[in-house]
């Protein structure tokens, strides 16, 4: 099987500019590679680099040095040299990220939060509403909650919203930051079947799961940031 994503010698190191450019080195030198079908967990601990390292993946901070490539649409792409606009193609078509906090757009109702990856490709308002439909009933986000904006849910809430946003396209690459962080067993026990789904029908997943039953149940292998953080 061949990849779709990897790191190539990929480093991070923050410039903290509100403290004289102060160097925070991060992790070094990580090569990781991740095929269809399986699910790659992200361990270390807290403050060892794996939320830096999902957001190097997304593209969402920029390598250091090293690179991240991924292969949108049957072709090998660079993250370090892309354009933004190919970024947020590779976004749109290829790669899903449910991050630890919801980002909540005021005034927008949870349907329309979660429908909106579907109509940015290009599906009717209608359809694309349903579905959105069909992923909060899976969540068991009751009814009453869909037509008001997520700003007041509860932390629960909002990671559910958040992750039917992040898998409701079904990306052949999807990043999961702690996404069951928030919830109860019942809700942990359907976002463990929605993964294993998603593998089953191809996905390559990234993930960090702080729930050690979870990490077990879906990860087909570990990657230790740990072991490649930069000595201080
Ligand atoms: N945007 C940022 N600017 C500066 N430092 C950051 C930034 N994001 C994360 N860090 C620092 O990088 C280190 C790793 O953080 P993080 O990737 O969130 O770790 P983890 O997810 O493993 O807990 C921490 O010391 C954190 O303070
Ligand atoms: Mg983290």
């Amino acid at each position: 099987m061949t990849a779709i994503l990897e790191t190539l010698a990929l480093s991070k190191t923050f410039t903290l500019h509100g403290r004289g450019g102060m160097q925070l080195p991060v992790f070094a030198g990580i090569d990781l590679s991740v095929c269809p079908g399986e699910c790659l967990a992200l361990t270390g601990h807290s403050g060892s680099g794996k939320s830096s390292l999902l957001r190097c993946l997304y593209g969402n901070y920029a390598a250091s040095s090293g690179d991240v490539r991924i292969r949108h649409e049957g072709q090998w792409m660079s993250l370090a040299t892309a354009l933004p606009r190919d970024v947020f193609e590779v976004r749109r078509r290829t790669m899903g990220y449910v991050s630890q906090f919801l980002r909540v757009i005021p005034r927008v109702s949870t349907l329309d939060i979660v429908a909106d990856p579907l109509r940015r490709l290009g599906v009717g308002a209608d359809a694309a509403r349903n579905q959105a439909a069909q992923w909060l009933t899976r969540m068991n986000l009751h009814e009453h909650l869909w037509h008001l904006p997520p700003a007041t849910f509860s932390g629960g809430e909002q990671q559910r919203v958040n992750i039917a946003h992040g898998m409701i396209t079904s990306p052949a690459v999807l990043l999961l930051d702690e996404p069951t962080a928030s919830l109860d067993a019942d809700n942990r026990r359907v976002v463990v079947e929605l993964i294993h789904a998603a593998r089953a029908s191809g996905s390559a997943i990234v993930g960090i799961f702080h729930d050690d039953e979870v990490r077990e149940a879906v990860a087909t292998r570990s990657f230790d940031v740990e072991q490649h953080r930069t000595p201080l």
